[in-house]
């Protein structure tokens, strides 16, 4: 799939899911380093593009990756990597390099990515924890950041779900999204939502 975005800089291309190929290809923008080096984050994205399961979509200007979103199993030393279902899939990063923020690029991403059909047969959950997040460079505060976040993800299908997972629960401003597929079985679904609460307390 591929999609324009017309800004005064230039036009972006919105495409994916992309190939390792299609990724190392291009030159990553040097302010892609929220998560680790551009130079390691494009690895991982080219990774994640060769995993079964992995899908990974990219905006570029004249062969310049200056955003992506990537989609894979959970990882499985968390608690949402533990349950076996194979229809349950992680929303694992969206960046956007500055200079290149707040001009509608993650939105055009998240849209591309779930305008793909394939969502709609898994659970899709995103973890969000505040000590990922570009606060300086946005200038916004933990609140406003998470607020943005949620919004924009809510745009696309997901809701704010209750878990007592320690990761989540250990800032207020972390959250666990979760956006359920149409063709996600019910047992499915109740067996992901068994998982959400494991510290049950007997009275
Ligand atoms: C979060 C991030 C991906 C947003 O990318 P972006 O391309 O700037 O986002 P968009 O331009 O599509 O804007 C999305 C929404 O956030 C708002 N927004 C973005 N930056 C903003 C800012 N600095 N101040 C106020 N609002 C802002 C936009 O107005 C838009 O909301 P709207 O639809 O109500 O208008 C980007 O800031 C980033 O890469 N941050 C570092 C990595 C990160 O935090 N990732 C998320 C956690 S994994």
């Amino acid at each position: 799939m591929i999609s324009k975005l017309i800004l005064e800089q230039g036009t972006v291309l919105l495409e994916g899911p992309v190939s390792k190929g299609q990724i190392l290809s291009k030159k990553m923008c040097s302010g892609l380093a929220s998560f680790r080096s551009p130079a390691e984050q494009q690895k991982a994205l080219a990774d994640i593009a060769g995993l079964p399961e992995g899908m990974v979509y990219i905006a570029h200007i004249e062969e310049k990756i200056i955003g992506y979103i990537t989609f894979h199993y959970p990882d499985p030393l968390e608690r949402w990597g533990q349950i076996k279902i194979k229809e349950l899939l992680e929303f694992g990063a969206i960046e956007v390099c500055p200079g290149w923020r707040n001009k509608g690029i993650a939105k055009s991403l998240l849209r591309i990515g779930f305008s793909n059909p394939v969502v709609e047969d898994y659970i899709i959950i995103s973890t969000e924890y505040y000590w990922h997040w570009d606060l300086e460079g946005t200038g916004l505060n933990v609140w406003e950041y998470k607020s943005m976040i949620e919004c924009a993800l809510e745009e696309v299908g997901f809701q704010l779900v209750s878990t007592d997972d320690p990761e989540i629960i250990s800032h207020p401003a972390n959250s666990l999204m979760v956006r359920y597929g149409e063709n996600v079985l019910e047992k499915t679904v109740i067996k992901f939502e068994s998982y959400l609460f494991l510290n049950k307390r007997m009275f």
